[in-house]
């Protein structure tokens, strides 16, 4: 009786101290974020950015391309499981050939079976000025038939790190015979 109550303290003692552990680690991590967040909320600032997006799909060398598909991706009015990697020339006006200011990288995909969805999932790097080396990534759906649609900007790197933001997108031009399409972006993110 009496050696099994010094064995069940000696339990209770052992699970009593993890326990305290435990806690201890939670509230000091706790406190390090707490800094983090301070110190970087002291610095935060709002940026607004705005250039135009260059998806070709059609000739000879197109900027987008599809990688993967469903079987009855063709025979559907939305094109529903096509997917396609980007990697689009972001330019400072609509023109082509103006400054190239960064790269739209990544994959957007057919989502929507009965209207246009896509998927994005891009990041956009840029390449100039004070934000060359830092990139937004860009993560929602996109009907890209609506004149305007918005997509959450999810996080960002260098400049831009801790982002959080939107992005609304306006088709400026596009040509239906080749899908090939110049979309204006305004990116708003805190970071
Ligand atoms: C896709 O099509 C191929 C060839 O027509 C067929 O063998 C296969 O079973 C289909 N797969 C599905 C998931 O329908
Ligand atoms: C951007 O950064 C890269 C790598 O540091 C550098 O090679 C390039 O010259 C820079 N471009 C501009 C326009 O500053
Ligand atoms: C994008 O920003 C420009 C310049 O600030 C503004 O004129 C335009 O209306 C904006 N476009 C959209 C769709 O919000």
């Amino acid at each position: 009786m009496a050696k099994r109550s010094v064995v069940l303290n000696m339990v209770l003692i052992v699970m009593l101290s993890l326990v305290a552990t435990i806690s201890w680690g939670q509230s000091s991590s706790k406190r390090e974020d707490y800094t983090t967040l301070r110190l970087h909320a002291a610095k935060e600032k709002v940026t607004s950015l705005q250039f135009y997006f260059h998806d070709v799909v059609s000739g000879k060398t197109p900027s987008a391309v599809r990688v993967a598909q469903a079987n009855d991706t063709d025979k559907s009015p939305t094109f529903f499981g096509a997917l396609i990697m980007a990697d689009d020339p972001l330019t400072e006006t609509p023109d082509p050939k103006s400054k190239l200011v960064g790269r739209a990288q990544g994959l957007y995909g057919s989502a929507g079976q009965h209207e246009l969805g896509l998927i994005m999932a891009m990041s956009f790097v840029f390449t100039e000025g004070e934000y060359n080396g830092s990139s937004i990534s860009v993560l929602g759906r996109n009907a890209a038939l609506n004149p305007v649609r918005e997509m959450a900007v999810v996080g960002g790197t260098g400049v831009f790190r801790l982002a959080r933001g939107y992005a609304i997108a306006q088709t400026y031009w596009f040509d239906p015979a080749t899908g090939d399409a110049i979309v204006c972006y305004n990116i708003t993110v805190v970071h």
